[in-house]
């Protein structure tokens, strides 16, 4: 199946990211929003992103003024009528996503397929809100999408090889790597990252050392690119919390049990880098 137009439900760090890739290879983007404020941002981030592209000499004036020139807005999920694909990047919630999911079921063309940038919930249960199963997928962009390579797709119960084969040529035509998996809680990226996160948040918890010295011990000593809690922050806690409670419920193991010291900080409000303030304080 040919995709050309393609719909980005939620304008927060991954929708607008997974926007500006998809208006950058050439696919016509309607970036959607509950707020009108948010979809400024995010249009403000691309902008940001495209300008400094141009700056470095990657791009050209004209070149970035094609590329928004290809994102429009919008505030109404019926806006879905006309395109191939919705990729859905709204909160990490079941509820929320059942909502969108049942809405796009009902104004989203027949043809259209609908993926969702879901972090860690079941694909499974998300394609039952819709009459089409067998056309929802799991399309997981990493955050900085417009840096990050890798799209772990994941195959709902329902999900057919035709579905799986037009995300994976889009994901190529974004020049990223499809890399597959199978519908299981966190995936592989979550299951295996989250984990660490949390317990950084309980060594923390337990005044094993500080913040700084558990980033800087994992930095150099791992050769990560940024400490699990500046990347805590990064992510947004409210969305490391979700992810722990995901796996925390879906495997019943008291392993995942989330570290009460970041379930206070999503309750203070302290969501990391998109609020200002989190482990570490941003301006
Ligand atoms: N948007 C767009 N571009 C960005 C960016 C952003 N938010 N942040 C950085 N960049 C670009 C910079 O412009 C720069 O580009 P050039 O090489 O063309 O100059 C490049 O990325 C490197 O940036 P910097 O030199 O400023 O900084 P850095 O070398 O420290 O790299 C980083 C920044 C790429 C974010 C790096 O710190 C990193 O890889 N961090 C870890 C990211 C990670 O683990 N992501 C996965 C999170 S988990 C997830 O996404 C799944 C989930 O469900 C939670
Ligand atoms: P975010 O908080 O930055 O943005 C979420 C956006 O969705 C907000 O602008 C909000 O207004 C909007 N929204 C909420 N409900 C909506 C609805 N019903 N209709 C339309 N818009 C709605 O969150 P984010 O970090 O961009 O995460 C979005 C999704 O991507 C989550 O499912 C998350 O698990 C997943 N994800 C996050 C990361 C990450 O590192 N942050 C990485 C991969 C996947």
């Amino acid at each position: 199946m040919a995709i050309q137009n393609v719909m980005v439900i939620g304008a927060g760090q991954m929708g607008s990211g997974i926007a500006q890739v998809c208006a950058q290879a050439g696919f016509n983007v309607k970036l959607n929003d509950m707020k009108q404020e948010a979809y400024e941002r995010g249009i403000g981030n691309i902008t940001k992103n495209l300008s400094r592209s141009v700056e470095k000499g990657l791009m050209t004036e004209e070149e970035k003024t094609a590329v928004l020139g290809r994102i429009t807005s919008s505030l109404d999920l019926k806006d879905a009528h006309d395109r191939d694909i919705v990729i859905e990047a709204a909160v990490e919630n079941m509820e929320v996503k059942h909502t969108i999911f049942k809405t796009l079921d009902e104004v989203a063309p027949k043809h259209a397929i609908l993926a969702t940038n879901t972090s860690s919930l079941p694909i499974t249960e998300i394609a039952a809100a819709t009459n089409r199963p067998e056309q929802v997928i799991g399309m997981h962009f990493m955050n900085p999408v417009p840096v990050m390579k890798l799209v772990e797709i994941i195959r709902g119960l329902a999900t057919t090889d035709e579905v799986y084969k037009t995300i994976e040529e889009m994901t190529l035509k974004l020049s990223k790597t499809p890399v597959e998996c199978n519908d299981f809680p966190g995936f592989v990226s979550n299951r295996i990252l989250m984990p660490m996160i949390n317990e950084a948040v309980f060594t923390l918890q337990d005044g094993v050392a500080t913040k700084e010295a558990i980033d800087s011990i994992m930095k150099m000593g791992m050769n990560h690119p940024m400490g699990p809690l500046e990347l805590a922050d990064f992510i947004g806690l409210d969305t490391c919390l979700y992810i722990m409670e995901v796996l925390h419920e879906g495997f019943g193991d008291s392993k995942y049990r989330p570290s009460p010291l970041l379930r206070q900080y999503v309750k203070a409000g302290w969501l990391g880098k998109k609020t200002g303030r989190g482990f570490y304080e941003y301006n």
